[in-house]
């Protein structure tokens, strides 16, 4: 951790006396206070992060492009997933290491084949809930529902063949759950049961891998563990990656498809845009193939509007490797780069009318010319979200099933409050009336 000696202090920023919680509390959490710190001192500040010393953001697109090299993770804001990881934390592995293992994750997370080849799996999950949401006696609770189901493919997507009844995949599950409650929630030793639950998970991926062996070990290219076997990776590599994959993508994909349906509900026309464009392109079909996403323009900048204006993960961070030039200012190697990722996204420079809902900034036309990093709800360079095309597939799957089949309402009497909680979270969940929808043809 940094004190404030090497720090640049020619960089505006608050009084760094003591180690910032106590601010960005009183802001009412940390994306809040970064938009008052960019409001007040302009797009790099220098500002007391806990755990890292003295930090510096910056909200401003072009001036992120000379960090967006950067392949390291400062340790310290990383240190609670250390406990889930085997052989080394994922997280923060040095570049070196990291660069190999981003490779294969992305051969196969990234590749139409892999999203293809689950393709039908998630569809079926996903009728599942809605089949129960239509039997709801009242309104459905979509970040705990959407949440559970992302999990579920998740599964099914890292462990396939290790979960082949529904027995397996619901120990699969609740083990995780109970994994994230203990370890990422209470400090200090884990009971017995969440360290059962961890051997559990670890055991399953054991087993998935043991199969691929007798199965001949050919490397699938829609198969992550094959391909991190086929890699050369080690199993203890295998199982973190598993658990890895599972946390980063289950809470960030629920809430993705949970503020669309939100921002929709509170935008009955440009839902009703999504939707004739579901029926024209859907017909009578309750669910989309693979083949039709790319035909879903209105949905895809739906879905991208919401994480403009909701980033699941809302914000991320870097050590620079050596000196920084940010415009006028130099930050010194060392120093902890804040990526106030929701601060970017509202930008007011770049995002006229900041805090409005329209999708129609995501038109070809409207999008040329916007810096590259102005839009970055899946983060920056060598670090950012190997999950991210597979998270997109996800979640415009999941919202072409809801939409073609339901009219969603906010339940009335509540009031949707985001807060972090290691994603952006509406802090009482969300609550919706769901009813059959009529088709507009
Ligand atoms: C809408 C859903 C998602 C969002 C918004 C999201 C966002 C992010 C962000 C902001 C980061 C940090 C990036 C940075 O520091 O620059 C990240 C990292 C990561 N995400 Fe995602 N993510 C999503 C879904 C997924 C999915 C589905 C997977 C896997 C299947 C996944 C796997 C990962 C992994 C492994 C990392 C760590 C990257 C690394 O250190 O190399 N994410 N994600």
């Amino acid at each position: 951790m940094r004190g404030d000696g090497g720090t640049p202090s020619h960089i505006p920023g608050p009084a760094a006396d003591n180690d910032g919680a106590e601010a960005i509390a009183a802001a009412g959490g940390l994306h809040d206070y970064q938009l008052e710190l960019h409001a007040e001192y302009g797009p790099v500040v220098r500002f007391p992060l806990p755990g890292a010393g003295v930090a510096v953001s910056v909200a401003d697109p072009v001036l992120l492009e000379a960090t967006a090299k950067i392949d390291k993770r400062p340790e310290k804001l990383f240190e609670f997933l250390a406990p889930l990881q085997e052989a080394g934390n994922l997280q923060t592995i040095p570049a070196a290491e990291h660069g190999p293992w981003r490779r294969t994750m992305l051969s196969v997370l990234a590749g139409r084949p892999s999203h293809e080849a689950h393709f039908a799996q998630f569809t079926a999950l996903t009728t599942e809930l809605a089949d129960r949401w239509a039997a709801a006696a009242g309104p459905v609770v979509l970040q705990r529902d959407l949440s559970e189901l992302s999990l579920r493919m998740i599964c099914r997507y890292a462990l396939g063949s290790g979960l082949d009844d529904a027995e397996s995949a619901g120990r699969v599950v609740s083990s995780f759950e109970t994994v994230l409650t203990e370890y990422m929630a209470q400090p200090g030793p884990a009971s017995a049961q969440a360290q059962e639950a961890l051997a559990h998970l670890r055991a399953t991926v054991d087993q998935v891998l043991a199969a691929h062996r007798d199965g001949g070990g050919a490397a699938d290219r829609a198969d992550l563990i094959a391909a991190l076997a086929a890699s050369g990776e080690s199993p203890a590599r295998i199982r973190d990656t598993v658990l890895m994959t599972m946390l980063a993508a289950h809470h960030t994909t629920g809430v993705a498809i949970s503020w669309t349906l939100y921002l929709l509900a509170r935008h009955p026309e440009t839902a009703g845009r999504v939707t004739e464009e579901l029926d024209r392109v859907l017909g009578d079909r309750a669910t989309p193939d693979y083949g039709d996403l790319r035909n879903l323009t209105r949905l895809d900048m739906a879905l991208k509007e919401a994480m403009r204006l909701y980033p699941p993960g809302p914000y991320g961070a870097r050590e620079a490797t050596e000196d920084v030039v940010l415009g006028a200012y130099t930050v010194p190697a060392g120093t902890t780069i804040f990526y106030p990722f929701r601060a970017v996204h509202l930008n007011p420079e770049y995002w006229p009318d900041p805090r409005v809902f329209d999708p129609d900034r995501f038109t070809a036309e409207a999008s040329a010319g916007r810096p590259r990093l102005a839009y970055i709800p899946f983060g920056i360079g060598p670090r950012s979200c190997e999950g991210a095309t597979l998270a997109m597939v996800e979640a415009e799957l999941v919202l072409a099933v809801l939409l073609k089949r339901f009219q969603f309402d906010l339940a009335p009497g509540q009031t949707v409050t985001p807060i972090e909680r290691f994603v952006l979270w509406a802090a009482d969940d969300i609550r919706m009336n769901v009813a059959p929808r009529q088709s507009t043809i």
